[in-house]
């Protein structure tokens, strides 16, 4: 199955409109125009109109890092599809596990962001990934099974084919410790043969799966060897041109 690469910088809490914008134009001059891969890139709320102007006409895609699922209402600090696709946005991070582990998300709200994202028209990149606590306990395949299951409860075929899984590891974000592209990949078939199980026809196979967690441009290579690994999520290396360009443009080792 071929599909196509995706390689989505994760902004974080990081940077001032102005730095955004920078690093926006900074990326659009290296691979602004990339063919055969789809790049992305996820700023801050405040950020996005700037880096919306910025890349404007070239091919990089704008999201955001979290929705709510209500249209409207009185949900203080949250903003909603409409808004997002306001700003330009066409996909949106839900679930990152800086989101579970700080603000209190539950796989019930990763399924309810997920689903408003889907029913509004923009792509979500869900985000599982066990801890070291959970992985040293032999619990990975249960907790990624679980949060898998939960995000995507309800959806139909035609919603979970639209959607991007990303696994990261918790142990691997920021940390500079990566998963083994082994490691890596064994979870990555766990998910696919989840999303087997969740939908039909062959659409498990059309659903990206991103790797994240400490990818560097010295790992892209190898990871992106693996056959269930379709794309990356990249915090840390995101933020500096060269080296986001290097990963967005990688290059699989001859076998
Ligand atoms: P990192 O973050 O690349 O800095 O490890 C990845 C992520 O959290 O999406």
């Amino acid at each position: 199955m071929n599909r196509t690469p995706l390689l989505a910088g994760n902004w974080k809490m990081h940077g001032t409109r102005v730095d955004a914008s920078t690093l926006a134009r900074g990326l659009v001059a290296k691979v602004g125009a990339v063919t055969g891969r789809e790049v992305l890139v996820a700023p801050p709320f405040t950020a996005l109109d700037v880096v919306a102007d910025a890349i404007a006409g070239s091919r990089i895609l704008l999201a955001a890092q979290n929705v709510h699922w209500e249209s409207t209402g009185a949900f203080t600090g949250e903003l909603s599809v409409a808004m997002l696709k306001e700003a330009r946005c066409t996909h949106v991070i839900i679930g990152h596990s800086e989101r579970r582990q700080y603000f209190g998300e539950t796989d019930e709200t990763v399924r309810k962001r997920t689903a408003a994202a889907l029913a509004g028209g923009l792509t979500p990149i869900v985000c599982v990934g066990e801890t070291l606590e959970q992985r040293e306990a032999n619990k990975t395949v249960a907790v990624v099974t679980t949060q898998v299951n939960g995000a995507l409860a309800g959806l139909g075929d035609a919603s979970i084919e639209r959607l991007v899984v990303a696994y990261e590891p918790v142990w691997a974000i920021g940390t500079g410790r990566t998963a083994t592209p082994a490691q890596a990949q064994e979870v990555h078939a766990l998910i696919r043969d989840r999303l087997r199980a969740l939908a039909s026809g062959g659409v498990a196979e059309k659903v990206r799966i991103l790797y994240g967690g400490s990818v560097k441009p010295d790992n892209i290579d190898t990871l992106m060897a693996q056959p269930d690994i379709d794309g990356a999520l990249v915090g840390g290396a995101s933020l500096d041109v060269d080296g986001f360009a290097r990963i967005v443009n990688y290059e699989v080792p001859k076998q």
